[in-house]
């Protein structure tokens, strides 16, 4: 089989950048550690809700001693709990969320804060809310027949 060499060398140079992408991705993940965000730890959905930080009593908007605030939910067909969060403006959050059964998504709208939530693994998110507001916490990633139902509601206090 005859091939041409002008084509044979293009052949070279897109294997080239194909290998060149492999080895980046290698690279970033063995040698930087670098993985999608929301996958690093994981979690038992079956029993997260008997004990440990997403315990029932746990769930919500809880600062510690250092003034740093931390937000809880857990995702389930088809609601986010706690139902209402209040959260205050200007002030780093940082949002633990797993879900106890399917895929959920959460996104509240016109803010950054969003993410997957798969089960078996805490997505976390950290952000800043600067507008005041009422918003809901939606789910955006399709989990069903109840998906269109299935939000909760923030409230943003300055
Ligand atoms: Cu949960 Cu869609």
């Amino acid at each position: 089989m005859h091939i041409d060499r002008l084509e044979k060398r293009w052949a070279t140079v897109s294997l080239g950048i194909a290998g060149l992408f492999v080895l980046v991705i290698l690279g970033s993940a063995f040698f930087q550690g670098i993985h999608a965000p929301s996958h690093i730890e994981t979690i038992d959905s079956a029993s997260l809700h008997l004990s440990g930080e997403f315990a029932e009593d746990k769930l919500g908007v809880h600062e510690d001693a250092a003034g740093n605030i931390t937000v809880r939910i857990v995702a389930g067909r088809y609601g986010f709990y706690p139902q209402d969060i209040v959260l205050p403006t200007d002030t780093p959050l940082t949002f633990r969320m797993v879900s106890q059964d399917v895929i959920h998504g959460v996104h509240i709208p016109m803010t950054n804060m969003g993410t997957m939530i798969v089960p078996g693994y805490v997505a976390e998110v950290k952000t800043v809310l600067h507008q005041a507001g009422a918003y809901p916490l939606i789910c955006n990633e399709y989990c069903g027949m109840g998906h269109a139902h299935m939000w909760n509601n923030i409230k943003v206090i300055g």
